[in-house]
């Protein structure tokens, strides 16, 4: 091939329509980040999760899978919000595939009948809040260093 560069180039842009097709023409109204917050606390997300800054109820599980804070690449939108409503679609990474699910279906309840649109709107809003993209680390690459 002449061009390997280009055909990198146009796999990628093809994947990336690719990906952006799965959402297309899928939008939520906008959340209220405090209503979500309350949500996080009184459903009792963090007896299996962790967040910086708030606390884990007493009699919370062994397991913690951490949410928020700095990560290489952010989770998008409808990552967060399949995370909520689906949760067995694609198990968080990083973690023992023991303790997070059973038979491939994570373990974690799904609240589909137990709260409704708006509140779920509210709370992925209010978990977007706490994603930050970790800076560019130019030092890393720096091999004369
Ligand atoms: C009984 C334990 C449990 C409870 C309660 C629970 N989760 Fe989870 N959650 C998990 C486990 C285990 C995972 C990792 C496996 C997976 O991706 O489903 C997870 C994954 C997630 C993820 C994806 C994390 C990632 O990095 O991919 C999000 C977001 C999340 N939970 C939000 C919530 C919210 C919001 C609540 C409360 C409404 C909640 N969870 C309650 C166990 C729980």
């Amino acid at each position: 091939m002449k061009h390997p560069q280009l055909f990198i180039i146009s796999l990628v842009a093809l994947g990336l329509s690719g990906c952006d097709q799965s959402s297309k023409g899928f939008s939520l109204p906008p959340g209220d980040i405090q209503r979500g917050e309350q949500l996080f606390v009184d459903l009792q997300c963090l007896s299996c999760h962790t967040l910086e800054g708030y606390e884990r109820p007493e009699g919370a599980q062994e397991l913690s899978v951490g949410l928020g804070g700095q990560v290489k690449s952010l989770k998008t939108y409808a990552e967060l919000v399949t995370s909520v409503i689906n949760p067995s679609h694609q198990l968080a990474k990083g973690y023992d595939t023991s303790t997070i699910q059973v038979e491939g279906t994570s373990v974690m309840p799904v609240y589909n009948d137990v709260i409704t649109v708006s509140e779920l709107v509210d709370l992925v809003a209010f978990l977007e809040s706490k994603y930050e993209l970790e800076p560019y680390d130019q030092t890393t690459y720096n091999i004369h260093h």
